[in-house]
């Protein structure tokens, strides 16, 4: 509980009057919940008194013991109206405050995720990112929320009923509420293994979505293998053990409950034999304040069976928490250092030694070892090899998407950490192995790489210049065609020269290709690398292929093997 409580604490002073003014409505509905029922107590006397005294042939007026019956009759309907409209009026409260922090900490979360760095991403699963986005974050607001204002109000009346009774008659509050003891050690011991449980069932949760989502994701591979009944039976395997789990959770939620009727149950007993005694006894004059112990042990039984739901969603949130923190302190490891200065960047980029290894806390391997070399602003550099040799992990070390592990990146003569990361990357032009693009325009998913406001001509420009404007214009809705899960799909390699268009739009200093004319024609590709050439002069272009037949006009070359540099040199290399 500390722990949820200190991770919510911020969210709590940030809305404190809401919440204040809610604990306020909290009161005032209890006071409202409370007031009528000394009342019922008096009716009941009177209506007593009526009938003993008929029975006794007695001949006085009672019209005016009839108007106190009718005042108070007017007073236990009108009172619960009132209350109902300040409870509308506190739920109101509470529960947007609690919608306003869940909207707060998926922003928090989401903006976290954003810094990480790409081996956060690979280490965990799209699915599990999601889960801990949506799912987890729901049940921290239903315990900032509806949690805390059920439990509030219960602590809150439950204080007032004990005072009210103890008043009224010390022995007997004193029996009634014996079976609470045993109802909060009971809670205790229950919600530890509420829990345990609820840790099970969010994780697998997470392992669910992870599961949809690659399914849904690689729904081509499974229809063209025809994999549907194997991919059937493991979703069935999936869910059956999530059901499963969620049977244990909610038999451990009836037990609960079941517990508190049947202590609150017991309290109703309690009153009647001790009350029963005493008002035999004399001890108690009024019938009807045995009638007011009910009442007030009947108000208290709505709030206990919610307790029992209470104590569930705080366990549960307190295994999101743990959940979301767990996300939340991951660093980024790649950062800005303090105070860097924003250069302008010319794009000569230099190895010095590099090594790198991915995975070097978990299961190293070896990547690149000791690279080294220089490419000269705007000149051009092909770097090729074996599948496996360590190309794009050259091409993400250039774009700082990951750290050497020895050795330095120099860029401009200055080392690649002392450069503004995101200066530097917005100078970077990057085309990444899969084309990547999102269910959007054609024309944003272009614009997304400007980093200024995109004025049409850059990004019909960009789209000649890669080649793709003749395919835009003959989709019905040029483009504004959306791309993707609500438009249309693409080819190969028209996605492929989309992403060519949205890296050139930026006019970066640096260009990086990384396998980005694999599926694109042989003519068409020397065309866009002329276009790119003569028109970017001053940009440094690296082109990462294993099939270096459509590039002619190159400064160096460099031929990885095992992560090693086995050949670099000129063109004199291969003609
Ligand atoms: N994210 C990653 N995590 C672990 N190993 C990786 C990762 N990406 C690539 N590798 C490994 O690094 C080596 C080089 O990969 P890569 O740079 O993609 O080669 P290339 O682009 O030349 O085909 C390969 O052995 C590959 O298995
Ligand atoms: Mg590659």
């Amino acid at each position: 509980m500390g722990g949820l409580l200190s991770f919510s604490k911020k969210y709590f002073r940030k809305y404190k009057s809401r919440l204040c003014m809610g604990f306020i409505l909290i009161l005032i509905s209890n006071v409202l919940t409370l007031l009528p029922i000394p009342y019922i107590g008096k009716s009941i006397n009177i209506i007593k008194n009526i009938f003993t005294s008929f029975s006794k042939h007695d001949t006085r007026d009672y019209s005016n013991l009839e108007m106190k019956i009718c005042i108070y009759t007017g007073i236990i309907l009108i009172i619960p109206i009132i209350g109902g409209f300040v409870k509308y009026h506190m739920r109101q409260c509470i529960i947007t405050t609690s919608r306003m922090i869940e909207f707060d900490i998926k922003n928090e979360i989401f903006s976290h995720y954003q810094k990480l760095n790409l081996s956060f991403y690979r280490k965990n699963s799209t699915g599990d990112l999601m889960n801990r986005l949506t799912e987890d974050v729901s049940f921290i607001r239903q315990y900032i929320g509806p949690g805390v204002m059920y439990f509030i109000n219960l602590v809150v009346l439950f204080l007032m009923v004990i005072i009210q009774m103890f008043r009224i008659d010390r022995t007997l509050t004193f029996y009634v509420i014996l079976p609470i003891p045993i109802l909060f050690v009971s809670i205790y011991y229950i919600s530890i293994y509420i829990t345990k449980k609820s840790e099970e069932v969010q994780n697998y949760q997470s392992i669910i979505c992870s599961f949809m989502q690659e399914t849904f994701s690689g729904i081509q591979v499974i229809k063209s293998f025809v994999s549907e009944k194997f991919f059937q039976e493991k979703h069935k395997k999936v869910i059956l053990e999530y059901r499963n789990k969620n049977i244990e959770l909610a038999k451990i939620d009836t037990i609960l409950s079941s517990v508190i009727i049947f202590l609150i149950g017991t309290s109703h007993l309690l009153i009647l034999f001790f009350g029963g005694k005493k008002y035999f006894k004399g001890e108690i004059r009024e019938i009807g304040t045995i009638a007011e112990f009910f009442t007030y042990i009947n108000v208290l039984i709505f709030p206990f069976i919610i307790l029992g739901w209470v104590v569930s969603i705080v366990e549960r949130a307190k295994v999101s928490q743990i959940r979301i923190n767990e996300f939340l302190k991951e660093t980024p490891e790649i950062f800005n250092n303090n105070n860097l200065i924003k250069t302008k960047i010319f794009g000569k980029v230099q190895f010095k030694n590099v090594s790198f290894i991915y995975n070097r806390k978990d299961k190293p391997t070896k990547t690149i070892s000791k690279v080294s070399f220089t490419i000269p602003k705007g000149k051009t550099l092909i770097l090729t090899g074996e599948t496996g040799s360590g190309k794009t992990t050259i091409g993400r070390l250039i774009s700082r998407l990951y750290d050497p592990y020895k050795g330095e990146i120099l860029i401009d003569n200055l080392s690649l950490k002392n450069h503004d990361l995101y200066n530097f990357r917005s100078k970077i032009g990057y085309v990444p192995q899969e084309s990547f693009l999102f269910s959007d325009s054609i024309y944003n998913n272009i614009a997304l790489g400007s980093i200024e406001k995109v004025e049409p001509c850059k990004v019909y420009d960009a789209a000649k210049k890669a080649m793709i404007e003749n395919d835009i214009l003959n989709f019905k809705n040029g483009y504004e065609t959306v791309i993707g899960e609500r438009g249309i799909t693409l080819s190969g390699g028209q996605k492929q020269r989309i992403c060519i268009a949205r890296a050139i739009i930026r006019n970066p200093s640096i260009l990086i290709f990384d396998d980005s004319f694999s599926a694109i024609d042989q003519k068409t590709r020397k065309s866009i690398i002329r276009y790119i050439k003569e028109d970017m002069k001053n940009t440094t272009i690296i082109i990462i292929t294993h099939d270096i037949s459509y590039i002619s006009d190159f400064d160096l070359i460099i031929v990885l093997k095992n992560g090693k540099i086995s050949k670099i040199g000129n063109h004199s290399i291969f003609f």
